[in-house]
Formats: structure tokens, C-alpha cells, sequence
């Protein structure tokens, strides 16, 4: 593939094929690695039941307690899919939060047995995911999602999950919808998520672009400031991105105009789309960095394929896998490894210089488990 934007974008809405499979699957995975990075105390169903019988007639002592040891080590990044038949845990009539052109089975999708799966990593158990355990960490806390619609689908997905427990109120301080904040009342915990698909400060410079899929100016130096002038407030922020450097782009440094990528603009350079992505995520953590009232953990969630497969992001595709891959079956190859690549060494770079100033990073390894395959994700 050589010119992703070069085409006519040939199917819009392949765009906004359902995403259940991956809104479930990164859940699932997500949720078991936050409690397990955000506390080492220990959890039992009389803790929970104290703290919550008063406030929660829903609570029910099957939502076994989640254990967490300061001890505990297992890589939770690689591992494989198991089917999980006491699958799943929302559907769409119980939960609101996915969105009309996710809900495959309004739609007619026949089979419910893709829902089914569980992550069990090698060499540990990943416990089910445990709402009221998850809601009593965030007690007085905060989270938010920055990045692009793969990172809104993990807060819905997050939204969903925590629907056994309570549901938010919509608590947003803009209509746009890209920006929303849902506040758990009961447990003071602000879930909220930032549209921000570069991650640093965009201006489109032509809706319609060269190829119909717009053409952005990109400053790579500089973080967006949609997120930037709140990320302050959070305990915990989740980064993610690299779908969109892959869309036609001008690449700004300094204010100067430094290359492009698939500009089509005479005697500008033509940069790879990884050039763009590395600087922004390096922007992104240092600007964490120096960010003085900032006292919160900040997560990279690491490349994760797009939401359907069997065609590049602008020409259409599928949503029609029964089941996920087995580890063998595919691998990180192309622009998606050099993508991860990126995060890896920029997160670790971070992490450095975050230690000697105090701040928090982790890395939110989700690639393996998120791997379709990858000929046809954004290469
Ligand atoms: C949920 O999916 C079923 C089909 O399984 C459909 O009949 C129903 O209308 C959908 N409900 C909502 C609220 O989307
Ligand atoms: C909610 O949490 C914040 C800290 O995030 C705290 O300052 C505030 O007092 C809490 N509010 C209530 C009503 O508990
Ligand atoms: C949450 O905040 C309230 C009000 O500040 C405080 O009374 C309570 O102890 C806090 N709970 C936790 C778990 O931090
Ligand atoms: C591109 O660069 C060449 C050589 O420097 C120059 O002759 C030409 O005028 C430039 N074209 C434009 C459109 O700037
Ligand atoms: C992958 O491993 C399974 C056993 O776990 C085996 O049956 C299958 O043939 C392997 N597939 C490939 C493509 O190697």
C-alpha cells in the first residue's frame, strides 16, 4: 500500500462499521490491567459489601472480589484468547453506551458467540473484571481517554462493563461530543474522553484534501491543547493514537514547515508517516513531563489494529470474525510494528526522565491480544 489517501475514500461508512468485537475485547484486557497497576491492597467481599451495601442494592456476591498482591508479576501482554462462557457481560439492550453504528446486532449480526472470550496471559490468571471493586479504587478519583475513536471505544467499553453497577450522569462541560465527562456520582470517580487523534496541535488545512480525506498541518512540537489545558486535573490519563499519521498531513516544527505526508505540495518532502507519529508521541510525554501540577499516572496504550479488517481504513471492510486469532496465527509486521516500535522506546525515554522529576508512567500493552491480521490494518 502506497498511498493510503491517495484513493477516493470509496465507502464512507466502512468507517462506521460495528465494533463490538474490539470494544469488548480491549475491555476486557484493559480493565484487568488498571487495578493491577493502581493499588496493592487486598479486596474481599465484606470490604466491598461494607462499603457499598448502604449506597448499592445492586450488588450481588457473585462479583467476586478481585485479589492483588504487591508481589504479583505476570506480563500481561502476551497470552491468548480462551472461550469464556459465562460471556457477556453486557449486551446491547442492558447497555447505552454503544453507539447506533456499533450495535451489530440491531443490525442483524446472528451470532452472539464472538462475545464469548476471555484474555488469560501466560503464566497467570486474568480475574473477571469486578465493577464495584473498579469503582471503589477510583473512589475520588479521575481517568481520561486521549486520543483517537479506539480510546473512546475503551471508555465506552468501560461505561458498558461498569452498567452492572451504576450508570453516570452526563456531567460534560462542552456539547461537542467529542469532548465528554461522565461523573459516577456515588463513588465521586470523573470518567472523560479527549478527541484528539494526533495528539498534538491540529489545524485542518483543507477539509477535502488532495484526496478527500483531508489534509491536516500538524505541529509536531506542540501538545494540543484540547487536552492540555485540563489533563492537570487527572489521576490517570490513557494516551493512545497512530491511526491518523497515516492520512495526508503537513508536518510543521518550529513554526517551519519540515515535509509531509502524501501532500502532493511541490518541493515539500515527503516524510513517512512513522516520522509524524514518533515526534508527537515524543511531544506528548514531554510535555507530561514538564507539566508541574501534574500528579497523576499516565498510561501509553500501545498500537491497537483498527476496528474492522479486510480493507484499509478508507476503503471499506468487515466486521465478520467469529472468534480472535490464536497467538501463532499472527503477527506484528510493517507499519503496525514500527508504530509499536515508536511507543515502546518513547515511553521507556519517558519513563527515564519522568523518574527523576517524579512522574508516573506505564505502559498499556495491548497489542498482542488487539491483533487482526495485520496485511490489512494500516500498512
Ligand atoms: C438489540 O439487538 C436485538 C437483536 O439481537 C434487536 O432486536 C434490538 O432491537 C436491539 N436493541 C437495541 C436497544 O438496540
Ligand atoms: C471528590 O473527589 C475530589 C478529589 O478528586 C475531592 O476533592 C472532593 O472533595 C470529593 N468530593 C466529595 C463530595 O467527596
Ligand atoms: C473521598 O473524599 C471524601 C471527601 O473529601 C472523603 O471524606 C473520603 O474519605 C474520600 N474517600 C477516599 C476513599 O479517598
Ligand atoms: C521547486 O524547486 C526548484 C529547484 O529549487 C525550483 O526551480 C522551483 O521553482 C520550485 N518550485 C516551486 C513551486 O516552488
Ligand atoms: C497454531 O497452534 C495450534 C495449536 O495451539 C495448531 O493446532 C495450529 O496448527 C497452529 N497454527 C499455525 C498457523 O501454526
Amino acid at each position: 500500500m502506497e498511498f493510503p489517501c491517495g484513493k477516493k475514500l470509496s465507502n464512507n461508512a466502512s468507517q462506521r462499521t460495528p465494533k463490538v468485537f474490539i470494544l469488548l475485547a480491549l475491555t476486557l484486557i484493559i480493565l484487568g490491567i488498571i487495578p493491577l497497576h493502581y493499588t496493592s491492597k487486598w479486596y474481599s467481599a465484606t470490604n466491598l459489601a461494607n462499603h457499598e451495601s448502604e449506597k448499592s442494592s445492586t450488588y450481588h456476591i457473585e462479583d467476586m472480589e478481585i485479589k492483588i498482591m504487591d508481589d504479583e508479576t505476570c506480563d500481561i501482554s502476551t497470552g491468548e484468547w480462551i472461550p469464556n462462557p459465562d460471556g457477556p457481560y453486557y449486551t446491547n439492550t442492558t447497555c447505552w453506551a454503544i453507539h447506533e453504528h456499533q450495535n451489530c446486532m440491531k443490525y442483524g449480526r446472528p451470532d452472539t458467540d464472538f462475545l464469548k472470550w476471555r484474555w488469560k496471559p501466560k503464566g497467570c490468571e486474568l480475574p473477571i473484571f469486578n465493577p464495584f471493586q473498579f469503582l471503589d479504587i477510583m473512589r475520588n478519583k479521575s481517568l481520561a481517554f486521549v486520543g483517537d475513536s479506539v480510546g473512546r471505544n475503551q471508555m465506552q467499553s468501560l461505561i458498558c462493563l461498569l452498567s452492572r453497577a451504576v450508570y453516570p450522569i452526563d456531567d460534560s462541560i462542552s456539547p461537542d461530543e467529542n469532548f465528554k465527562r461522565w461523573k459516577y456520582v456515588d463513588y465521586n470517580f470523573t470518567l472523560a474522553t479527549y478527541w484528539s487523534p494526533f495528539l498534538v496541535k491540529m489545524k485542518e488545512a483543507d477539509a477535502d484534501g488532495p484526496t478527500k480525506t483531508g489534509l491536516f498541518n500538524l505541529y509536531l512540537d506542540e501538545a494540543d491543547d484540547k487536552w492540555l489545558s485540563q489533563i492537570e486535573e487527572f489521576d490517570y490519563v490513557i494516551f493512545n493514537g497512530g491511526h491518523w499519521f497515516t492520512r495526508c498531513s503537513v508536518y510543521y516544527e518550529n513554526n517551519q514547515l519540515v515535509g509531509c505526508r502524501y501532500c502532493g505540495l511541490p518541493n515539500v518532502t515527503d516524510l513517512p508517516s512513522t516520522y509524524g507519529y514518533q515526534k508527537a508521541i515524543r511531544t506528548v510525554l514531554r510535555t507530561i513531563n514538564n507539566l508541574e501540577n501534574f500528579k497523576g499516572i499516565t498510561f501509553v496504550r500501545t498500537f491497537a489494529p483498527s476496528h474492522f479488517e479486510g480493507g484499509e481504513w478508507n476503503k471499506g471492510g468487515n466486521c465478520v470474525r467469529r472468534k480472535p486469532f490464536i497467538s501463532n496465527e499472527t503477527s506484528l509486521e510493517g507499519l503496525n510494528l514500527e508504530l509499536y516500535t515508536i511507543q515502546v522506546e518513547e515511553f521507556k525515554a519517558a519513563e527515564k526522565e519522568g523518574k527523576k522529576k517524579g512522574k508516573r508512567f506505564r505502559l498499556l500493552d495491548t497489542t498482542q491480544a488487539m491483533l487482526v491480521e495485520t496485511r490489512w490494518t494500516s500498512k
